[in-house]
Formats: structure tokens, C-alpha cells, sequence
């Protein structure tokens, strides 16, 4: 069996986090500048059925039978042998690496999940549809997660921007003029669980509160599609700025991130909001023409550990 590499990008949420997951529709796109990579070589010399991964990032070294099964790389691979039928895995190396920053917003749970079910499959010789792969990687969400509305493995296994409704087919749509974002990493790492945890508590003490919360962010969400679809993004600049309030409100933005979109929005971007979990992670911007170096250096100035230019264009 010949090896196998397989690679998914990052992702990053432009409009419609957490309400997401009470079935309002929400906005990725695919941030290619960040990934991470999978590969799975044979052991000609190996144990039948070892599996040994190595993931230098988090410094793994360790064999697929030594980890619980509720280990995201565990379950990822249990998903692709439950679902190709397969019992037991010819003696391999199953190596992942990524630049995707950790516990960020940047869907780096996601993406590894991705890369290794694609690389696994592919190696046993059954290379799966996107559906499927998604499919898997998000039963693995749920382990990162708790009660994931499965935006990111859909994002990062299509790996275009898409308009996602919990449970509904992926949806992708036209961006009529290309437009940029800044992103910026606040370097605080903050579990998506426990921001959505966090909600779901608020929500279940004050649910005709939140409801209105999450309801007025799925028409803001809507408001972006069609601005993007008619060509005008500039439009999008106010609908973030909404929309960073109403997350603001639901108690998932903190000092820093306030500090970041203020910094932006007073080096002239058109629109700023924290993107994803909160509470830390990653913020976004809209650029105008032409001040994108700008807006990335009051992020830097502002605190930010790196910033990301991505240029969104169909
Ligand atoms: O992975 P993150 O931090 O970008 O957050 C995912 C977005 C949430 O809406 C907060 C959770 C979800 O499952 O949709």
C-alpha cells in the first residue's frame, strides 16, 4: 500500500457564531494560509495492525492503541475504518503536522480531523467523497466541541465559503467583487466548549433574551449574504459591527478583543468583530482600499501575535 498525504486549510467565521448552533444560518470562508497535513506511510517491517502516530506539534508520539478512543485522532481514524468496514489497519506511520493556531477560532480541530480521515482513507485505498469526510470529522467535532452546529468541517472540507444552516445541505454563493479581511490573533487561547457551554447556560436562564440575540444575528448574517451576492461589501463593514455587539451582549467577547476592534475601526476599517468561540482566539476587519498594512499594524500595535491578509474572491 502506497502512502498517502492529505491537507486541509483553516476557516474563519465572517458572520452568524453561536446562533449558529441554535439553527441560525452563519458565514465562513476557508483561510488558506494556514493548514494542516496529514500523511499515513506504510510499516513494511511493522507489527500487523500497529498504528503509530506521530504528531510533533503536541508532542504525540504514541501507537493508535495506547489512546482512548475519545482522542479527536482516535475517534478520527475509528470513523474511517466504521465506515469503510475495515477491522484491522495494515501497519503504518499516520504523521500530522499544522501551522493552524490551537483553541483560535481558526477551525484547527476541524482541519486535523479532515486531513487525517482524507489520508486514511486514501491509504487503505478508498479515498472518500467531501460528504463523507465532513460527515466523520464532524462526529469528532462533537469530542472538541460539545454540541457543535458543524460549521467548521463543512467549511474546512469544502474548503470554499459557505452559508451554513445546522443540519441543512452546504450552501455556497457567489461573491460578486472580491473584498479583504484582516485577520488578527488575540494569542489567547480559548476552548470553543466552554464559550458555547457559556451560552447555552445563558440562554437556557433567559431564553427569550438569547433567542432575540441569536435571531437578530441570523438576519444581520442574511443582510451579508446579500450584500456579497450584490457586489456591495463595503455593507458588510456596519453588519460586523452589529454583529460584534449582539456577541458582546451573549457575554463572549472580553477586554482584548474589545481593544483589537477598537484598534481597527480607528485605523480605518469599515467594520470589525471577534470571529468564532470568543473570549479570545481571533478577531476580523474589513479593509478598505488600500489600508489593509495599516489595520494590520495597529492589530500588532493593539496586542495582536500575528495577523492574516486574506483576500476573498470567488
Ligand atoms: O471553532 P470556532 O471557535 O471558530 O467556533 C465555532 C463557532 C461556534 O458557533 C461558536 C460554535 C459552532 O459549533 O458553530
Amino acid at each position: 500500500m502506497p502512502s498517502y498525504s492529505a491537507h486541509a486549510p483553516g476557516k474563519i467565521i465572517l458572520f452568524g457564531e453561536h446562533a449558529v448552533v441554535y439553527g441560525q444560518p452563519a458565514i465562513a470562508i476557508p483561510v488558506h494560509q494556514v493548514r494542516a497535513n496529514a500523511s499515513v506511510t506504510p510499516e513494511i517491517n511493522g507489527d500487523p495492525g500497529v498504528v503509530r502516530i506521530q504528531a510533533p506539534n503536541i508532542d504525540l508520539d504514541t501507537r493508535l492503541d495506547e489512546l482512548n478512543l475519545d482522542h479527536p485522532l482516535a475517534a478520527a481514524i475509528e470513523g474511517v475504518t466504521a465506515s469503510l468496514g475495515i477491522s484491522r489497519i495494515p501497519a503504518c506511520t499516520l504523521r500530522v503536522t499544522s501551522t493552524i493556531p490551537v483553541a483560535s477560532g481558526l477551525g484547527s480541530g476541524a482541519a486535523v480531523s479532515v486531513a487525517v480521515i482524507r489520508a486514511m482513507a486514501g491509504f487503505l485505498g478508498q479515498p472518500m467523497a467531501n460528504e463523507q469526510v465532513s460527515k466523520i470529522a464532524f462526529e469528532v467535532e462533537k469530542i472538541h466541541h460539545g454540541t457543535p452546529s458543524g460549521i467548521d468541517n463543512t467549511v474546512v472540507t469544502f474548503a470554499k465559503p459557505v452559508y451554513f444552516v445546522k443540519g441543512h445541505p452546504i450552501e455556497t454563493f457567489n461573491i460578486t467583487n472580491p473584498f479583504t479581511i484582516i485577520i488578527g490573533d488575540t494569542g489567547i487561547a480559548s476552548p470553543t466548549k466552554e464559550t458555547v457551554g457559556d451560552v447555552r447556560l445563558r440562554w437556557q436562564a433567559n431564553p427569550k433574551k438569547f433567542e432575540a440575540f441569536f435571531a437578530a444575528v441570523g438576519s444581520i448574517t442574511k443582510s451579508a449574504r446579500a450584500a456579497i451576492e450584490s457586489g456591495h461589501p463595503v455593507r458588510l463593514g456596519p453588519l460586523m459591527n452589529e454583529n460584534h455587539a449582539l456577541l458582546q451582549e451573549m457575554g463572549v467577547s472580553s477586554p482584548t478583543l474589545d481593544r483589537l476592534v477598537q484598534a481597527a475601526l480607528d485605523s480605518g476599517a469599515l467594520g470589525a468583530k471577534l470571529s468564532g468561540g470568543g473570549r479570545g482566539g481571533n478577531m476580523i476587519a474589513l479593509a478598505a482600499t488600500g489600508n489593509e498594512k495599516l489595520i494590520s499594524l495597529a492589530f500588532k500595535n493593539a496586542g495582536a501575535i500575528r495577523t492574516i491578509t486574506s483576500n476573498i474572491e470567488d
